[in-house]
């Protein structure tokens, strides 16, 4: 298994993968149909979506995992100039690995090389959005050191205001 910078020959195995991990989540976790989001909706999802792919795979924070050719696991992440106060703080959009493939510390290996990576890039601090019901990803982020508090994002939907 190797960890690999995401690049254009896996824009559509990481979408299909990307989307599953969606798909788990929405069914799983959020407890909705998926068949309740229409096409137009699960095409904007995800940070592998059409609009925003070139954005990660250009911005060198992104990465796959891949065993033989086969991608078993994504991170995509960007560096936000200014959040809290902080300058240069590393993003994670979105983190998965299939499902065949989890427990094995590919999860793990991915965060570490954002992270890494990250502070290369000048980065002082990773933040990445965490739901508590979601336990693995809590326990993964713990196993990293994050503070992973109880903390949600609020959104306001600017198209609306
Ligand atoms: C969260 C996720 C990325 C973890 O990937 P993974 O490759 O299975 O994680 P790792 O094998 O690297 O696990 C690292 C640590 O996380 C914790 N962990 C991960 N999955 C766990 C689980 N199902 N139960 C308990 N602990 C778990 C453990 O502490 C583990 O270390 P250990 O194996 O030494 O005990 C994976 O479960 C996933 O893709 N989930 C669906 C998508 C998702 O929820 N993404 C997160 C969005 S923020």
């Amino acid at each position: 298994m190797k960890i690999v910078p995401l690049t254009d020959e896996d824009r559509v195995s990481v979408r299909m993968l990307e989307l599953a991990c969606i798909r788990e989540y929405v069914e799983q976790i959020m407890e909705k149909k998926w068949e309740d989001f229409d096409q137009e909706v699960r095409q904007k999802l995800g940070a592998s979506a059409s609009g925003s792919f070139s954005h990660y795979r250009d911005g060198g924070l992104s990465f796959v995992a891949k065993e033989g050719d086969k991608v078993v696991g994504f991170i995509f992440a960007q560096v936000i100039p200014w959040i809290d106060g902080i300058e240069k703080v590393a993003w994670v959009e979105n983190i998965g690995v299939d499902q065949e493939f989890r427990r094995m510390g590919i999860g793990y290996l991915l965060m570490r090389r954002l992270a890494e990576e990250s502070k290369k890039q000048g980065a002082t601090v990773v933040h990445s959005s965490i739901s508590p019901d979601n336990v693995p990803s809590l326990l993964l982020h713990r196993k990293l050191n994050f503070l992973a508090e109880d903390r949600k994002i609020a959104y306001l939907d600017l198209s609306t205001f």
